[in-house]
């Protein structure tokens, strides 16, 4: 049989940037934190320390989570039935709650909508901020509106001159309709990465994901997180005034009244695509001070950093920073599942939310009772999982520190928390090697970096997609030792072909 040539449809430019730098296998099987691709007729196994990029903290397919996912499609559990009781989906909200209490000190519950993907749940974020902000909107107008008819009767009454009346009440209502008519601002740190769908990509830092998009969806002010007060500045000009007409004592004034211009705070206790930086504590408290001051909820992206990956299962808990919302997937669905979550301050909650927000897919028994059983997973043995990734992760620290010492040249950095760490390596723009200073003009240096680590060692990283001159190390909570002895010396042999060689062991042939 003559064998045709299959037209590649599904992403094919996508797949030759990963061939680029020798990324292109296709992986059949996983287990742990192993992942298997074929070659011929052998699997080679792979030390996966990408982990889903943050969804595989228990591994790929856990053997509990593959046996309970299996019992429940046996059983035949209703995926598709929307507009039930969905008994299941309360237990996952109940089990965050308790979580949630016990790490945040809080004593208010908070109301779950449930999504179906990380960009999801942060744009339920995005609209439940602004229907609470649309009622304070409509509360302000009709409260200015009133006014403007007090100071009409009151010219009526000859209290007050009615063409001053009229005049102000014009200005006013122009003036007031251009704010109302806006769209609202978010506040988010520079380096921030909430998705990709059409509102959530405009808190996306990178202007890649970002610019061409922005006639789409409300804006985004980034703000930087090592300047003490600058989310003030941002603040101070970017607001906005009212103008409210009021007669009183026989004078017609108009009065300045705050704009609720600002929709959310929204941020990542640590920046993911970023490249791996804890949100600096002088900033944490510059955000809940602010929204303290202006009444801004502050929506914590826990998408990448929660469910346990940081040593507790809110990276945010860490910080002292407090969500009046929290946004989790990945982890949530165990590797399995998609399943996301937004979580909502009860002060704050709009239930009127409930029949704006909706998918076919989100809220389903499947995914809710897999996460139930990730957050029984996570929750066991009293705390292990949590001090597993707090162990697991300073060793792997303690291991990287040490490489920097021995390549300072190489290697830049060390941060992270648990097991969310980053490395970044110099950049090679003026490097003695012709082939290290092609790599870093490609703009893909961390992807060149991570080929050579899955061709010579068989270990999988990728660098942070908005900067590429860091590597990520998520792995599960199972790592072993062994498996960050195996990295250490993977990531020697690589800073010395860097430092001592010309590189050439990075450019695939
Ligand atoms: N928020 C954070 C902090 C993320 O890291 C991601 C995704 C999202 C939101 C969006 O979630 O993909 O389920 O829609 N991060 C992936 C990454 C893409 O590259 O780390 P999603």
């Amino acid at each position: 049989m003559t064998e045709v040539a299959v037209e590649e449809l599904a992403e094919p430019y996508l797949r030759g940037v990963l061939a680029t730098a020798g990324l292109d296998v296709e992986y059949v099987r996983g287990e742990g934190d192993t992942l298997y691709y074929r070659r011929g007729d052998e699997e080679v196994p792979v030390l996966d320390l990408v982990g889903g990029y943050g969804s595989t903290m228990f591994g790929h397919s856990h053997p509990e989570l593959v046996a309970y996912a299996r019992e429940l499609l046996a059983a035949g559990t209703p995926i598709h039935a929307q507009f039930s009781r969905h008994p299941y989906a309360n237990d996952v909200a109940a089990g965050l709650n308790r979580i949630i209490r016990r790490e945040t000190g809080s004593d208010e519950s908070y109301f779950a909508i449930f999504a179906n993907s990380g960009a999801e749940a942060i744009e339920a974020a995005m609209k439940h901020a602004e229907l609470e902000r649309y009622a304070r909107v409509e509360g302000l107008r009709a409260e200015i509106a009133a006014h403007a008819e007090a100071a009409r009767a009151a010219a009526a009454d000859g209290v007050v001159d009615a063409g001053e009346v009229d005049a102000a009440v014009a200005e006013a209502t122009a003036h007031n309709e251009a704010l109302f008519a806006a769209t609202p601002l978010f506040l988010a740190p520079v380096g921030s990465f909430h998705g990709k769908l059409a509102g959530s990509t405009q808190l996306t830092y990178n202007p890649v994901y970002r610019a061409v998009f922005s006639a789409l969806a409300a804006q985004a002010r980034f703000v930087p997180v090592d300047e003490p007060g600058a989310i003030d500045d941002v603040v101070r000009s970017e607001s906005r005034w009212l103008h409210d007409v009021v007669a009183d004592g026989g004078r017609v004034t108009v009065v300045r009244r705050p704009f609720p211009r600002f929709c959310a705070v929204v941020l990542e206790p640590i920046l993911g695509e970023g490249g791996i930086h804890e949100m600096p504590e002088a900033f944490v408290q510059d955000v809940q001070r602010l929204a303290g001051e202006l009444d801004i909820p502050v929506v914590v992206d826990e998408i990448q950093t929660g469910m346990g990956r940081t040593g507790a299962f809110l990276a945010s808990s860490h910080l002292g920073l407090r969500g009046d919302y929290y946004a989790l997937a990945k982890s949530l669905g165990g590797g399995i599942a998609k399943a996301a979550v937004m979580l909502v301050k009860a002060s704050r909650y709009q239930s009127s939310f409930e029949m704006m927000h909706s998918s076919t897919f989100a809220k389903d028994s499947f995914s809710c009772l897999i996460a139930g059983k990730v957050l029984d997973l996570l929750e066991a043995g009293d705390g292990e999982v949590y001090r597993a990734a707090e162990e697991r992760g300073t060793e792997l620290l303690d291991a990287l520190r040490g490489l920097r010492t021995e390549f300072p040249e190489v290697l830049t950095d060390v941060r992270g928390r648990g097991l969310m760490i980053g490395l970044e390596f110099a950049e090679q723009g003026e490097a003695g090697s012709g082939i290290l200073r092609e790599l870093h003009g490609s703009g893909f240096f961390g992807y060149y970096l991570a080929g050579f680590l899955l061709r010579e060692h068989g270990i999988r990283t990728f660098p942070t997609s908005s900067a590429v001159h860091t590597l990520r190390f998520e792995p599960s909570a199972l790592i072993s030792s062994a498996d960050i002895a195996r990295l250490t010396e993977a990531l020697r042999d690589l800073c010395r072909e860097i430092r001592d060689t010309d590189g050439g062991r990075l450019a695939p042939v």
